[in-house]
Order: structure tokens, then sequence, then C-alpha cells
């Protein structure tokens, strides 16, 4: 379980999000669970969802003891799932003013060794839930006049990476669509941002049955001080946030190779 992110908060009132209600997928994860720590010590209405229904209730009771928080346990591997966590809360609550696109999974190998099923898992939740759940909200949030969504991403969104082929695809689409969207709902007080993390020290490398090498053992950041970014920008409105200077760096740097080079470094980097 990560740190709780107000730790390393530096105290600021965000007027903005007081009296809010937000939901965060994923938020019983590494990086989720940092983001709705925030935002319920903020004074917002939060919903955490997760797949595994006890860290979901656990998670949700542990951040209750600093605010409202509510857990809601659903697989957003499935359309069923989907519509049992919209049903939820829509019998619950009149409105969405936050939501935190933050569940997510990468499957690591060479492509055609994964099995299907694991790839069409991850292409559910990074890709078909994300859309779904933003088509859902980002509607009534623009004719209320308000809101905020947070897409998280990966620096894997800004170049092929081979090893993560279809991971690294399905977070190029997520940095895509929200940027898109940011421009689409710009005058109807919606503003999307986009969290670019990389590695950060979280279960991702477990799920991913990925082994750390010594360069991403090296380059980890935590998931609270990743988590403070993303909430530093959607508080202030900004369209994408790049967790910490290396990685802006690094993200930056793919704009001056051409992108079969940055794959190949990619690979490098990846089969360590
Ligand atoms: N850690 C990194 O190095 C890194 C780098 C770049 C981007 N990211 C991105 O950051 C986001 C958060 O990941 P993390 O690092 O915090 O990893 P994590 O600790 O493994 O958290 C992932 C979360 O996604 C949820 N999730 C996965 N499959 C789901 C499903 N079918 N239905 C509902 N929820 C599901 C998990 O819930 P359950 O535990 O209940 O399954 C968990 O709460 C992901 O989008 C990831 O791609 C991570």
């Amino acid at each position: 379980m990560g740190v709780s992110i107000s730790e390393h908060w530096s105290v600021r009132d965000v007027p903005d999000l007081l009296g809010k209600t937000a939901l965060v997928t994923g938020g019983a994860g590494d990086i989720g669970r940092a983001i709705a720590d925030f935002f319920v010590r903020r004074g917002v209405r939060t919903y955490i969802c997760a797949r595994n229904a006890q860290s979901c209730a656990d998670t949700a009771a542990e951040l209750s003891r600093h605010g409202e928080c509510h857990g809601v346990q659903a697989d957003l591997g499935s359309l069923a799932g989907m519509q049992r966590l919209a049903a939820e809360i829509s019998g619950r609550e009149d409105r969405v003013d936050i939501l935190v696109n933050n569940a997510g999974l990468g499957v690591f190998g060479i492509f055609v060794d994964a099995a299907w099923d694991k790839l069409d898992n991850m292409l559910a939740v990074n890709v078909v839930a994300l859309t779904h759940l933003t088509h859902l909200f980002a509607g009534p949030m623009a004719a209320r006049g308000y809101g905020r969504v947070l897409m998280v991403a990966s620096t894997a969104a800004f170049q092929p990476v081979p090893l993560y082929a279809a991971y690294a695809a399905t977070k190029a689409y997520v940095l895509s669509l929200s940027e898109a969207l940011n421009v689409e709902f710009g005058k109807r007080g919606v503003k999307f941002t986009t969290l670019c993390p990389g590695t950060t020290q979280s279960e991702f490398f477990d799920v991913a049955v990925q082994k750390k090498s010594a360069f991403v053992e090296k380059s980890m950041m935590t998931s609270a001080a990743v988590a403070k970014i993303g909430v530093d920008a959607l508080a202030a409105g900004r369209s994408g946030g790049v967790a910490g200077l290396l990685n802006t760096l690094m993200a930056f740097s793919t704009r001056l190779a051409p992108r079969s080079t940055a794959a190949k470094i990619g690979y490098l980097v990846m089969k360590g």
C-alpha cells in the first residue's frame, strides 16, 4: 500500500474542490489510493472502485477515518461490471464532479506469447472502461458547467515500447483521447488532465509479471509523489502532468529522435 499523499502535501487550499463528489477507479491500488486519500482529506465525497471486494472495503474504511469515502466493488473488465458501477453511483449520487480514470494494468513480454484473455482484459480496463466512464459522466458535467477528469496514462504513451507493445498503445490512446476531449469540453467548464507516471512503486510490476531491472528500481517514484503531481495538475486545471524531472526529460527526448529509434531504445531499456 502507498504512503498517504497528505504526508507529501504542502498545506494549500483548493477551495474549488470542497464539497464536490469524486469517483476514483482503481482506488484501492497504490496510485489511486493516494489520489483518493487527498480528496477525502480535502472534504471531497469520494467513491473508490476496485475489483477485489476485500481490498475495496478495507481501503474505503481506512480512508473514511479522514472524511467521507465509499467503496464500490466492480470488475471494469466487463460491461456488466461497468453497468454495476454506474448503477451504484447514480443510485446514491445525483452527480459526479471529478472522475479519476486510474484503474489499469500492464502485460509484459513478447506480444504473441501473452495469453489472449490477459490482453483482452487489459484493453477492456485501460481503454474500454476508461472511455465508457468518461462518456457516461463528462456530458452531465458539461451540462452543469463544471467537471474535472484525471486520466492516468503513462510515459509509455509518448513512444512505442517493445515488450509492453499493447500496454503502451493503450496509454497512447488515453493521452490522445484526453487531449482531444480537453479541447472539445474546453468552453463548457470540464477540464481534462492527463497524468503520465514513469515507473512508480506499486503492485503494477507484479500484475504485469515484469522483473524490475536495476534502471527501473533506481528510477522508481513513490505513488504518493506521483498522485500529488496529478492532483496538483487537476486542481490547477492543467492539461498534463508528467511525473518527475527524469520522466519529463525522457518524454521530451522522444520528440528529438525518430520513433523507430525511440522504439529500439525502449526495447533495450525494457529487456534490462
Ligand atoms: N506503477 C507504475 O510504474 C505505473 C507507471 C505508469 C502508469 N501507471 C498507471 O497507473 C495506474 C494505477 O496503477 P498502479 O501503479 O497504482 O498499480 P496497482 O497498484 O496495481 O493498481 C491498479 C488498480 O487498478 C485496478 N484494476 C485492475 N483491473 C481492474 C478491473 N478489471 N476492474 C476494476 N479495477 C481494476 C486494481 O484493482 P484490484 O486490485 O481490485 O484488481 C487496482 O486498484 C494504472 O492505470 C497504470 O497503468 C503505473
